[in-house]
């Protein structure tokens, strides 16, 4: 194969969050994603900058979109792929995150990529394997590639994200796709809102240069990019939540107040989508304003350009 293109290094030998990527790192990596964003048009989508590199992907909790995307990603690059199975792992008997890191680790694989329910998960498995460790959502804490990938979603709308209404809505206390978000926006200068009923209310809030709304419409008023979070129930144990249709009328994005934003402004969300909960069902398929299947196309653009900067 003769390289088309130069794979840059970044600062970082491991993605576990947007927080300690430097600018030039995210620049470098949605530049990139643009060259592998127009091969996966190309009827041979494969690019083997990774033939005979083997790639884990080890996720702990449910995906279908993240674990696909790193799956058909690495796969283009001509990578051999491995996804372990969780539900048919020692895990199932007992084994410890520690000694499954362990073993993975002595078969001596070029990349892992996590998904955890532990806020530091990919940081553990780092100090174990000796390869680079991507972070695919762990706990409350990060999940960089999503907002790498919302970002390029942006771009490729051709927003600059310099002084962009971001406002980021839903259940922002549970939610690592918002806290990714909001570190790489906050660094490219957006203007970055939280907006959630107070019972979403982030623990951790102090930490974020952000304006707050407990008001759907008031926190989305002249917004250039709306982004719905989903529920996270499965985080979610001791709270007295309404009833979804409570919630819908309450904080479910509708086009009556999606008006209150600016008239080209974009609907993003991370997906999966709960129809009528978070958003209204004809909104989310309108291809005019919300942009969550360019999104999934994006996602493995831009884990193409991680994948092949991580493992050099
Ligand atoms: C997100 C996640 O798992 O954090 N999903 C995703 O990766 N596309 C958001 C979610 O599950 O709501």
């Amino acid at each position: 194969m003769v390289n088309e293109i130069d794979i840059p290094k970044i600062s970082q030998s491991h993605l576990f969050g947007i927080k300690n990527l430097e600018i030039d790192d995210i620049k470098k990596i949605l530049d990139l994603a643009n060259f592998f964003k127009s091969k996966n048009k190309e009827k041979n989508k494969n690019y083997p900058l990774l033939k005979g590199r083997t790639i884990i992907n080890l996720f702990f909790e449910p995906s279908t979109r993240t674990l696909i995307s790193f799956e058909i990603a690495a796969k283009r690059l001509g990578a051999d792929v491995i996804n372990v199975n969780i539900e048919r792992s020692s895990l199932r008997k007992g084994e410890s995150l520690h000694d499954t890191a362990q073993t993975l680790g002595a078969m001596n694989p070029d990349l892992v990529v996590v998904r955890h329910g532990t806020n530091d998960a990919s940081k553990q498995i780092a100090q174990i394997v000796k390869c680079p460790v991507i972070n695919a959502g762990e706990g409350i804490n990060e999940h960089p590639t999503q907002a790498l990938l919302d970002a390029y979603t942006i771009i490729n709308h051709n927003k600059k994200l310099e002084d962009l209404i971001v406002a980021i809505c839903g259940d922002l206390e549970h939610s690592r796709v918002a806290r990714s978000n909001y570190y790489l926006l906050d660094k490219m200068k957006s203007k970055v809102r939280f907006v959630y009923p107070e019972y979403f209310k982030p623990k951790d809030l102090h930490k974020y240069n952000v304006e707050t709304f407990n008001n759907l419409k008031d926190g989305i008023a002249n917004a250039d990019i709306v982004m719905m979070l989903r529920i996270q129930n499965e985080r979610i144990s001791e709270l007295n939540l309404p009833s979804t249709q409570d919630y819908f009328n309450q904080f479910g994005l509708t086009y009556e107040k999606l008006k209150s934003a600016k008239s080209d402004a974009l609907v993003l969300h991370p997906g999966p989508i709960n129809r009528n909960v978070e958003i209204e069902d004809r909104l989310a398929d309108d291809i005019d304003k919300s942009v969550i299947n360019e999104q999934v196309e994006n996602g493995v653009a831009v884990r193409m350009s991680c994948l092949s900067i991580m493992v050099q």
